[in-house]
């Protein structure tokens, strides 16, 4: 092995150390190709994530709200930092409910700094899986939490 490839192996090895948090890991591998990179939202396709939560999150029903978003999906119009989408967000029910928990606790705490802390539990996931929703009931609960 040749020392400069040994020399950025070793480089590469360290930045994947420096990743970041488990939740942020999920968040590139699932949820990036929709909601883009930290959250920026593609226009047409998917909301912006990054910011665009704060209010939102110091509701008492905004665990509900996300653990149930991941559960099913949600399907119907919103309005986020005044731009609408009509989008559907498929169902992530599959996953395991630690790395939903700690997805969603990335894009509550990290991609939303200065909001209210919200740190989502995996037994708020088992929780939520308890009473199943539609995506049209999940579109209730964000109308209600943001008053729309
Ligand atoms: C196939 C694309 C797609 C993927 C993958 C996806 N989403 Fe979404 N997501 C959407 C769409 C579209 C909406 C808006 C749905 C609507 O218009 O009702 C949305 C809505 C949301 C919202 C609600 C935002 C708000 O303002 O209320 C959150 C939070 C969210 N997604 C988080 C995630 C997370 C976390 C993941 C990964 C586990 C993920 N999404 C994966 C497409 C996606």
């Amino acid at each position: 092995m040749k020392p400069h490839y040994l020399l950025s192996l070793l480089a590469a090895l360290a930045a994947g150390a420096h990743a970041g948090s488990p939740g942020e890991a999920v968040y590139q591998s699932t949820c990036m190709a929709c909601h883009g990179e930290r959250g920026t939202g593609i226009p047409g396709l998917a909301p912006p994530l990054a910011g665009s939560l704060g209010r939102q999150l110091a509701a008492p029903q905004a665990r509900d709200y996300l653990t149930h978003l991941l559960l099913a999906g949600m399907s119907g119009r919103i309005r986020v930092d005044g731009q609408v989408y009509n989008g559907i967000m498929p169902p992530q029910a599959a996953m395991k409910d630690a790395d939903l928990a700690a997805v969603m606790t990335y894009v509550a705490a990290e991609l939303n700094p200065g909001a209210p802390a919200l740190v989502v539990e995996a037994n708020d996931v088992a929780k939520a899986r308890g009473t199943p929703m539609k995506p049209s009931q999940v579109h209730g609960l964000r109308q209600k939490l943001m008053g729309e």
